[in-house]
């Protein structure tokens, strides 16, 4: 009901300052979280625009505080911040540092959470599905991108919160993550409020260009448009635009954004320059993305931008592309 969902509003408001407040004025807080997130490079502005925090290192540190305050286990538990056990008790989050999940006008709605240890599992752990915080709904960083969407008419997509953190800190505030989760229909809806456009960055491994691929044809499908940049392997936005500071960063974004058709032959060229077979696997790949797009004369504009590309004649291209739709729809 809508009083249940104002209680868990009120109580993961209260657990963003008491985890704020943890980060900034205890001495736990200070000499684990903050100098964490000041190594990271993460500056005061940019740690107060994401109303970063920490959890202290103890099993009932943040409940104690809480039922001080009257907030009943109940709501606690609903919200997603303490778990019950059979009859143990205990905070979700411990000896991490946090990152709120903001609603798109800004209600805290759920927590990400990262270990400070190296190599401990999990490296995140996120809040569960509650009332208020259905995952696959949301993107992170909406709530301070949006406004910048709309007026840049362009989104960027990452994979990680500090990703989009690191990308603010460069003066792009453009930018949203999908938190590692495949992408999904209601989260390209949530940017299509703000604009038809989106270039996706996501990490230099083999997983980011597996998610990245299939972002792309969910992006195409959904009539928007889409465009990619690769990192090097092993970078990832965060990681890059600090190697290479703000205005390197920029000028690496604008050299190196592709189109989908660019991006889908620059993937299979090396192979299809060895192999003339290869060549026609990927102008079929090409083909298939653009048989997603739903608005015939997009399609034939891509059609054109293929053929220069690839050198196959347009006709060639119609009719592969008109075997896929017909088998499709
Ligand atoms: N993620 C998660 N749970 C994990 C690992 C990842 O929810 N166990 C999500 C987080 O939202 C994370 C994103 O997936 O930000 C991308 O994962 P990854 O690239 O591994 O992490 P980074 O964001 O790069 O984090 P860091 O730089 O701190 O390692
Ligand atoms: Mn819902
Ligand atoms: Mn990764
Ligand atoms: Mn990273
Ligand atoms: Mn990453």
């Amino acid at each position: 009901s809508q009083n249940e969902r104002d209680s868990l509003f009120i109580v993961l408001n209260y657990a963003k300052d008491y985890f704020q407040e943890t980060l900034k004025k205890t001495d736990e807080g200070r000499s684990i979280g903050l100098s964490y997130f000041k190594e990271r490079g993460f500056n005061e502005k940019t740690i107060d625009k994401f109303d970063l925090g920490y959890s202290v290192d103890k099993w009932d540190a943040f409940s104690k505080a809480a039922k001080s305050k009257a907030y009943s286990e109940d709501v606690l538990e609903k919200a997603g911040l303490i778990i019950k056990k059979e009859d143990k008790k205990y905070d979700r989050f411990r000896g991490r540092v946090i990152f709120p999940i903001h609603s798109i006008s800004g209600k805290v709605i759920a927590f990400g959470a990262r270990t400070l240890k190296k190599d401990a599992k999990p490296k995140y752990l996120n809040s569960p599905e509650t009332e208020v915080y259905h995952k696959s709904e949301i993107l992170y960083g909406i709530h301070q991108a949006k406004q910048s969407i709309k007026q840049l008419d362009n989104c960027y997509l990452v994979e990680g919160y500090t990703d989009v953190i690191s990308l603010h800190q460069s003066d792009i505030s453009n930018v949203v993550a999908s938190s590692g989760t495949s992408l999904t229909d209601d989260q390209i809806k949530l940017v299509h409020r703000f604009t038809k456009n989106i270039t996706v960055l996501f990490d230099g491994d083999p997983a980011g260009l597996k998610a990245s691929l299939r972002g792309i044809d969910m992006i195409l499908q959904a009539g928007m448009n889409v465009r990619v940049v690769i990192f090097p392997e092993g970078e990832d936005p965060d990681s890059y635009s600090r190697k290479l500071g703000t205005s390197d960063f920029k000028k690496f974004l604008e050299e190196n954004t592709k189109d989908v058709i660019s991006f889908k032959a620059a993937l299979l060229a090396k192979e299809a320059a060895r192999d003339p077979l290869k060549k026609a696997e990927s102008i079929k790949e090409i083909v298939g993305s653009i048989a997603k797009m739903p608005d015939p004369i997009v399609r034939s504009v891509y059609v054109k931008e293929t053929s220069n590309k690839m050198g196959i004649e347009e006709s060639v291209l119609f009719s592969e592309l008109n075997k896929i739709l017909i088998g499709d729809r």
